[in-house]
């Protein structure tokens, strides 16, 4: 695995690769990486000779007094897993080389970025957008993975790549879990031992919400209950939704998937995870 910190090594790189006529598929991470991660890997060396996986904290998605400090950092863990998942580059770009002095674009997607986290996270997904432009532009990959748990980013970045013709595939892959079913997350290391065992709340609610509502339960109903389930084990709900899983309007036509979202706080770290609604 070649490892570059540097943009002009990396055009070389993608150079080689294009003219030898490689596909090229990237991952984007902020690092910290977990099985989830992995899982994307696996999926890109599924469908492209060539694998980039980017590591990049980027500053411009976390709000003032959001974790950016704190966001666990652990570049050698990473790289060894990346190199023994047969990743063929890593791109670790320094943040002066992604912001340097006078810097002044915002990618922005309106409407599916408005809700949800963009709503509790005000910029987050301009942050995202802008940074994963970049990554694009950068590696010039042919597909890019991304996992299904942050669901409102992966449905920010479909709508940027259509709207502004960005000719590159989008994969989503679905949520990893652990064994009790807590969605893998680099935040997870976060929790306290008595919080991960609460947390277990989350997916429960989601599934027990998901289930009533696909045997044509009252939604209302299913996502009063599970927030009142989320509160008796501890959390502070920032919100339990359901929304069209394409445009994650809460206006859903007949027919059209649903899915359920939701964010919550434990402790100090808040958590969000997704399901699908499927219907019988
Ligand atoms: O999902 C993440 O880890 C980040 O939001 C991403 C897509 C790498 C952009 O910084």
């Amino acid at each position: 695995m070649q490892t570059i910190r540097d943009k002009a090594a990396l055009a070389a790189l993608i150079d080689s690769w294009k003219s030898a006529g490689d596909r090229i598929a990237l991952v984007p991470t902020m690092g910290a990486l977990h099985a989830g991660h992995m899982a994307l890997v696996a999926e890109a060396r599924r469908r492209a000779p060539r694998v980039a996986v980017s590591i990049f904290v980027n500053p411009m998605q976390f709000g003032a007094g959001e974790d950016l400090e704190r966001y666990p950092r652990r570049e050698q863990a990473d790289s060894r897993m990346l190199a023994d998942a047969g990743v063929d580059l890593l791109w670790l770009p320094p943040v002066e080389a992604m912001y340097p002095a006078g810097f002044s674009t915002t990618v922005s997607i309106a409407g599916v970025s408005d809700g949800l986290d963009g709503a509790a996270r005000p910029g987050h997904f301009d942050g995202v957008a802008t940074v994963v432009t970049k990554l694009f532009n950068q590696v010039r990959a042919d597909v890019a993975l991304f996992g299904e748990k942050d669901f409102q980013q992966l449905a920010v970045i479909r709508r940027m790549v259509a709207d502004l013709d960005m000719g590159i595939e989008i994969v989503g892959v679905p949520t990893q879990r652990d064994d009790d079913g807590l969605a893998l997350s680099s935040r997870n290391l976060y929790l306290a031992p008595e919080d991960r065992a609460a947390a277990v709340a989350l997916p429960r609610a989601l599934g027990v919400a998901a289930g009533a509502i696909g045997k044509g339960g009252d939604p209302a109903a299913a996502l009063a209950q599970a927030r009142a389930a989320l509160a008796a084990a501890g959390f502070a709900v920032d919100y339990v939704t359901l929304v069209d899983a394409e445009t994650l309007s809460e206006a859903i036509e007949p027919g059209r998937p649903m899915r359920l979202l939701a964010a919550a706080k434990i402790g100090s770290t808040r958590l969000i995870d997704n399901i699908p609604v499927i219907t019988r």
